[in-house]
């Protein structure tokens, strides 16, 4: 069978300032979820959080960008923005940026990740099917981009690229995020494009894996969520807090292959009003953001999916280990060291970024104020210059 994993996430509303939903609105999303199993749309569906973000994650047969699919998880978060409206909690509906959108949800708000593959347990090239989904909160979709790449391309962190299955190396499709006009893409494989790989994505905030797929086997590792909430709304509305869906094991990286970058707690752009440099700090699922600062936030979770493609009862929490603590104290550390400096250069997203936010604003402001002086110093009116 051919099966669907669609995973959509939306911040539609957080108790206490952009900490965490409700418990209620979580439960609305949960009905919506067993109804729509139970009238036949999904297979199954799982829902968390990450940070005040709420992802879904879906398996069904219909393909992805599909019509129904997506708008049932637009109708599900619209229910749920009621439950934060009602309760009177921040940022109620934040990430649904147009009014109904027409087709599928991306470009209206939500971040999607989604991918589709030959479901035939027991049979090779994918005997068992294994995957994770990542979600990240106060970040943008470059936060994928290192990890990533490391996972699929270095074998310093994947020992498995060494393998007949995977010596053929991956391909990267990867968005020119800052083109508004439509997807802009460029496909470049590792090992062969290795150098122009690094870069292009040592650029965090302009471009993003948006998709790997096995050279190999010519089918589909991973899909990235790659939308840019400013790029859409045209003004600062929260962070894009991207998800990714990553098939593992066999053919693929396994999770340990995958996971063991994030142990750098590496800089990503993000943080408080999605402004500030900050490490990224691995979580178990279902984490508020709290502490000082709100370091930028990974969570990863796997699943294994059975013959008729409904997930395992249980899942896998990646993070939530004793190992990760010692990341998450380095991750404070970094942020500290980050913060000290406040809003000084490197520790602040460049003018560039920052164009959509109020930040720009004020900064514009005063750039008109400037006036050439005259020879003796003293500043001239702006209109005799
Ligand atoms: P969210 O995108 O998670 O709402 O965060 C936005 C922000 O500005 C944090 O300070
Ligand atoms: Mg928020
Ligand atoms: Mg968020």
């Amino acid at each position: 069978m051919r099966v669907t994993l669609s995973l959509i996430k939306a911040d539609v509303g957080s108790i206490g300032g952009h900490t965490k939903p409700s418990a209620e609105m979580i439960a609305e999303v949960e009905r919506a979820t067993r109804n729509a199993i139970d009238n036949g749309l999904l297979i199954d569906a799982w829902v968390s959080h990450t940070g005040d973000d709420i992802a879904i994650l879906m398996s069904h047969t219909r393909g992805v960008n599909n019509t129904d699919v997506h708008q049932f998880a637009w109708q599900a978060f619209l229910d749920a923005t009621a439950i934060a409206k009602k309760f009177g909690l921040y940022g109620a509906g934040q990430d649904l940026l147009v009014d109904a959108p027409s087709g599928n949800v991306r470009g209206a708000g939500p971040a999607v990740a989604e991918l589709e593959f030959d479901h035939n347990p027991g049979t090779r090239p994918r005997p068992a099917e294994s995957f994770m989904m990542l979600a990240a909160d106060k970040c943008g979709p470059g936060a994928y981009n290192l990890p990533m790449f490391l996972g699929f391309a270095d074998p310093m962190y994947c020992a498995g690229l060494m393998l007949p299955n995977m010596i053929k190396g991956f391909r990267f499709r990867i968005v020119d995020m800052d083109n508004t006009e439509g997807d802009s893409i460029i496909e470049l494989s590792a090992p062969g494009d290795y150098y122009q790989l690094a870069a292009l994505l040592r650029d965090n905030e302009r471009f993003g894996i948006d998709a790997i797929f096995s050279r190999t086997f010519d089918v589909q590792a991973a899909a990235i969520s790659t939308q840019r909430l400013h790029n859409i709304a045209g003004t600062y509305t929260g962070k894009d807090d991207p998800v990714a869906i990553v098939r593992n094991q066999g053919i693929f990286p396994a999770p340990e292959e995958l996971v063991s970058a994030y142990a750098k707690a590496h800089y990503v752009g993000g943080d408080a009003r999605g402004s500030h440099v900050m490490p990224l700090m691995p979580v178990s699922v279902n984490t508020p953001v709290t502490g000082m600062y709100c370091l930028p936030l990974v969570s990863c979770v796997g699943f294994s999916m059975a013959p008729d493609g409904t997930f395992s009862t249980s899942h896998v929490d990646f993070f939530d280990n004793p190992a990760w603590d010692a990341v998450r104290w380095k991750a404070q550390e970094k942020g500290y060291a980050m913060r000290e400096q406040g809003w000084s250069g490197a520790a602040m997203l460049p003018y560039t970024e920052l164009e959509y936010s109020g930040f720009r604003d004020t900064v514009t402001g005063l750039v008109n104020r400037f006036a050439f002086a005259h020879e003796d110093g003293r500043p001239a009116r702006k209109d005799a210059v």
